[in-house]
């Protein structure tokens, strides 16, 4: 983490909590979080659709700094797309962040590097700002193809994007392999290759880019591998599944620094 970049900590609650259960975790994580425990750090929650406007309304009527996000979004502005929702339905519940291009997307439901594209363009159009993910399988890490999937994944997810937008992003590298199994990258594996992918913004987008742009790491971030995940100097912050679904465990995570060396 370096200190030019603020870290992000965001809580993924995929598809958990019905809108019940939500509002009560959006009001355990503020009861376990104090008001300077948010001065070093961003947080935001990413509850399903149907939880985002009981969420939204805790998080105002309480005033709690923790920022609204989506799991997703379509590219669209309107129209016939069933099942589907807008960026502007989303911005308009006060969503600040949408993660695209979550593996579970790309593997489950087969989404490509150009929707992505067009997903993180369509968040920025709206005023929000994506979380795009990336991140190589077992077969793939194993193959010594990573870097190189991952490398395809920048270029083909920020393509057309311009470095003073890109500054302003945040990228999430998840290692597939390490999604929902207990199973982390060791903090010099994704130290390694969040480095390299902010030398693929460099790259691609100049320096001021990949200085700005906020790299998180995920893939079964816990309390107890938090703290030296987010030591690393190019890791700024967490995507968190499982975890966020505990409000005492994620508030842990959004202190880990409380509990470094
Ligand atoms: P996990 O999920 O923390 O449960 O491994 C991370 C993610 O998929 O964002």
């Amino acid at each position: 983490m370096s200190e030019a970049r603020r870290p992000l900590i965001s809580g993924n609650w995929k598809m958990n909590h019905n809108h019940f259960e939500a509002i009560q975790t959006i009001q355990k994580l503020a009861y376990a979080l104090n008001a300077e425990d948010y001065d070093h750090v961003d947080v935001s929650v990413h509850p399903p659709y149907t939880d985002l406007r009981s969420v939204q309304t805790v998080i105002q009527a309480d005033d709690i700094p923790v920022a609204l996000g989506a799991q997703n979004c379509h590219w669209e502005a309107s129209g016939a797309f069933t099942g589907e929702v807008s960026t502007s339905m989303l911005a308009k519940l006060d969503v600040t962040y949408v993660i695209v291009g979550h593996s579970e997307r790309r593997e489950l439901f087969g989404e490509t590097d150009s929707e992505v594209n067009r997903k993180a363009n369509a968040v920025l159009a709206a005023g929000m700002t994506p979380i795009v993910c990336m991140g190589e399988t077992l077969e793939e890490r194993q193959a010594g193809a990573a870097e190189s999937k991952v490398a395809g994944q920048v270029q083909g997810s920020l393509a057309g994007i311009a470095p003073e937008v890109v500054a302003e992003l945040v990228l999430a590298y998840e290692p597939i392999w390490a999604i929902g199994t207990g199973e982390t990258a060791t903090p010099a594996d994704a130290q390694q290759m969040c480095g390299h992918i902010r030398s693929l913004v460099a790259d691609g987008w100049g320096a001021a880019a990949a200085d700005g742009v906020r790299i998180q790491y995920g893939g079964s971030v816990k309390p107890g591998n938090a703290p030296e995940l987010m030591g690393q100097p190019d890791i700024d912050g967490a995507l968190v599944g499982g975890a966020a679904l505990v409000a005492d465990d994620f508030a842990r995570i959004v202190n880990f620094r409380l509990y470094q060396a």
